[in-house]
């Protein structure tokens, strides 16, 4: 599942989702450039073929200088000195590739330039490392918990993976970045796990739910949010979860909130949420059509729905396989 699912972790976004990361690699970078004058840590943002040299962080100098010194050191994958200017590759977790550079006055001789780029070449190596580790092991427990779900009701957990998929675009088209949207998806995926709580006959119900049923229904955000909170890395996500099924309006539970007291995420889960079930219908409704699914949140905008947020949806990208 994780983290080939997963939109968020990508090499290139370690430093984004890791909270804790861009101030060690300033600190790695500072070090290499007390040794000269100034460095630069550059990352390889791979696409098919090329490799592009984005600087991550610099301590001073012109970027394309350091860019094509940088292209220089991944090429020959090993430490690399040209008068003026020393570097190192990087090798990181998920095939992520860089290059820590450093510059220094054409004049100065630095004989030990090549131990200490490869001292703090190695520091940066455990440091991206360990931070893989730490987001690998979130992603892995939300896997778990997702594990439970489906041997409970796999139905619900394909939706949620389907309302994962719609956060991202929607995310981002919200204006969200890197660590947010990161949550955001972990967020939709855990949305209803708070189902396992909700016994099979009422979850595979078809057709409208009795009043007892839906007093066990309404405790699923609450649930999720406790079957999270027990977890100190998935804390984050408690909000979300608890809060998916409030209103704009203030008519929904399990708080009754109002508007922008709705954080953010949970505003955004309900909209993914609610055109997730339109458009793949349940069974004792049809699926309706992209157009008829936005009609139809059209008309709920300002009830259930933000309607500052709906016209985020309709330039998502869909493909048949969003819906299998
Ligand atoms: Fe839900």
């Amino acid at each position: 599942l994780w983290p080939v699912e997963s939109g968020g972790l990508r090499p290139d976004t370690l430093w984004e989702i890791d909270p804790h990361l861009p101030a060690q690699l300033r600190e790695i970078v500072a070090a290499a450039a007390d040794i000269g004058d100034a460095a630069c840590l550059l990352v390889a943002q791979s696409g098919d073929r090329h490799v592009h040299l984005d600087p991550l962080v610099v301590t001073k100098g012109e970027t394309t200088t350091w860019c094509s010194f940088g292209e220089l050191v991944l090429d020959r994958d090993e430490v690399t000195t040209v008068p003026g200017m020393a570097g190192v590759p990087v090798q990181g977790p998920y095939g992520l590739r860089a290059a820590l550079l450093l510059s220094h006055k054409t004049s100065t001789n630095l004989p030990a330039a090549d131990l200490l780029l490869r001292t703090q070449a190695a520091r940066l190596e455990a440091i991206l490392a360990r931070s893989a580790t730490t987001l690998t092991s979130i992603e892995q427990t939300a896997a778990t918990l997702l594990a439970m779900l489906a041997a409970h009701e796999p139905e619900t957990v394909h939706h949620a993976r389907r309302v994962r998929r719609l956060s991202r675009p929607l995310g981002l088209a919200a204006g969200l970045k890197s660590r947010a949207l990161w949550e955001l998806e972990l967020a939709a995926l855990l949305h209803d796990v708070g189902k396992i709580s909700i016994a099979r006959s009422v979850l595979k119900k078809a057709g409208p739910l009795s009043v007892r049923d839906w007093v066990q229904m309404r405790q699923h955000p609450s649930v999720g949010e406790r079957i999270v909170r027990t977890m100190p890395a998935l804390e984050v996500l408690c909000a979300p979860i608890r809060h998916h099924h409030e209103r704009w309006d203030g008519e929904g539970y399990p708080d009754r909130l109002r508007r922008d007291a709705i954080p953010l995420g949970a505003r955004l889960l309900a909209l993914a949420d609610t055109y997730e079930v339109l458009r793949t219908g349940r069974l004792y409704r049809t699926p309706l059509s992209r157009e008829e699914a936005l009609a139809e949140i059209q008309a709920n905008a300002g009830a259930q729905l933000d309607p500052n947020l709906i016209d985020l949806l309709p330039p998502l990208g869909e493909s048949s396989a969003d819906w299998s």
